[in-house]
């Protein structure tokens, strides 16, 4: 296992009082290979699951994130339920450019749509610094959360400043990011001013849930699958590096997940700089572990890469690829399992359950019980 690095934690803090350094997810992201795999799901908490379509009726998205109780309860709910390695916290990407002062909503069924686009020199200029007591109710959330979790990590996370700027300069969802990216080549200095702003707004919201519990940090770029390799390295991956900068003093570690991003798999490793910059890499469901091994090396941990379209195949074939991506794990210094992306809202949450039964019985990941 590899020096747990220094910190400017306080000692209360999870990864420094014991209660998680020792964790099997901590330990893999930090490069060891515990005794059992650590599994947990981007998007456990949420819709697949019967107690948050309850609890969440008549609560908008937004105002359950921000209310500490809801946040906090929602976030336990898989963690209870499924036996994941990790809980991770209830939020959303754009909740800190709402508590910014930006007018966005989340439409159900669409995503984060915004009153008005950002897209002109004046639009970015006319944008708010966060003021950092803003976060005050993710503070508390994460606070709560973490003192009902005893040895299970909580991870925080924020949205990258490239899915950040595809929503805000879209004004709503898109497909292929066409205005966001026509500004980036129009304008490269709105663009520049632009994602330094969501850089600096996502990393006060990383660094906030940090603080107050979190023992791990992703980075969702989501939607970095639209960009050529040339364009995320010189006008995105700065940016991303900006963000997990903010909590770069505090030793927890970083998560860089995207989707998509064969062509930037190395790069999202190094943020643009010839060194490997996080502790671990996020697959998605299209490139086999042991590929994404070969192209980021084995410097890094790997996350992933079930497919979420294999949730709802039968047993046998689910079983078969679950062992299937532990095995081609196999070949990183460790390996997080995770999906390829979020869980389907139709998804059957005893599946999830039992696919924790299923990694927690193949030891370690290299013995060849996943053959
Ligand atoms: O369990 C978890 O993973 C933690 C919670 C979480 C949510 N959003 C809750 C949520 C996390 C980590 C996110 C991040 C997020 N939000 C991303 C990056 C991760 C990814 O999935 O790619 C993105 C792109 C968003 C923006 C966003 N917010 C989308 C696209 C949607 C879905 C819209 C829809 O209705 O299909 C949301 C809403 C959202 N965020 C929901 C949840 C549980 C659904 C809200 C509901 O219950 O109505």
């Amino acid at each position: 296992m590899t020096d747990a690095p220094t910190t400017s934690l306080p000692a209360s803090h999870p990864l420094v009082s014991g209660r998680t350094s020792g964790s099997p997810l901590v330990r893999a992201l930090r490069g060891d290979r515990p005794e059992t795999l650590p599994v947990w799901f981007m998007r456990q908490a949420g819709r697949s699951l019967p107690e948050y379509r309850e609890l969440r009726v008549g609560t908008a998205m937004l105002d359950a994130c921000l209310d500490p109780a809801m946040a906090s309860e929602i976030t336990l709910q898989p963690v209870r339920r499924h036996g994941v390695d990790a809980g991770i916290f209830f939020s959303d990407i754009v909740v800190p450019i709402k508590l910014a002062g930006v007018d966005v909503e989340i439409v159900p069924g669409r995503g984060p749509v915004l009153g008005s686009p950002i897209r002109s020199a004046a639009d970015v200029e006319a944008l708010e610094q966060l003021d950092p007591t803003a976060l005050a109710p993710i503070s508390e959330a994460v606070a709560r959360t973490v003192e009902q979790l005893g040895d299970t990590p909580l991870i925080g996370f924020a949205g990258a400043p490239f899915t950040l700027a595809a929503y805000l300069v879209e004004g709503g969802p898109s497909k292929d990011h066409i205005r966001a990216r026509t500004l980036m080549h129009s304008d490269p200095d709105t663009w520049s001013r632009l994602l330094a702003w969501a850089a600096d707004v996502s990393g006060a919201f990383l660094r906030a849930q940090v603080l107050a519990g979190a023992s791990a940090a992703q980075l969702f770029d989501s939607w970095v699958g639209s960009l050529s390799r040339a364009d995320y390295v010189q006008s995105v991956a700065p940016h991303s590096a900006a963000a997990l900068a903010h909590v770069a003093d505090l030793g927890v570690p970083r998560i860089h997940f995207g989707v998509g991003s064969g062509e930037v798999l190395r790069d999202m490793t190094t943020l643009g700089t010839g060194t490997v910059g996080v502790d671990a890499v996020g697959v998605d469901w299209r490139l086999p572990l042991d590929e994404a091994v070969r192209r980021v090396g084995t410097g890094v941990t790997v996350q992933g890469n079930i497919d979420p379209a294999m949730l709802s195949a039968p047993w046998e074939v689910l079983e078969a690829h679950v062992r299937d991506v532990v095995r081609r794990g196999g070949a990183a210094r460790a390996h997080v399992v995770n999906l390829g992306h979020g869980v389907p809202p139709e998804t059957d949450p005893a599946v999830l359950t039992r696919i924790v039964a299923l990694v927690h019985e193949l030891g370690d990941g290299t013995d060849g019980a996943a053959a």
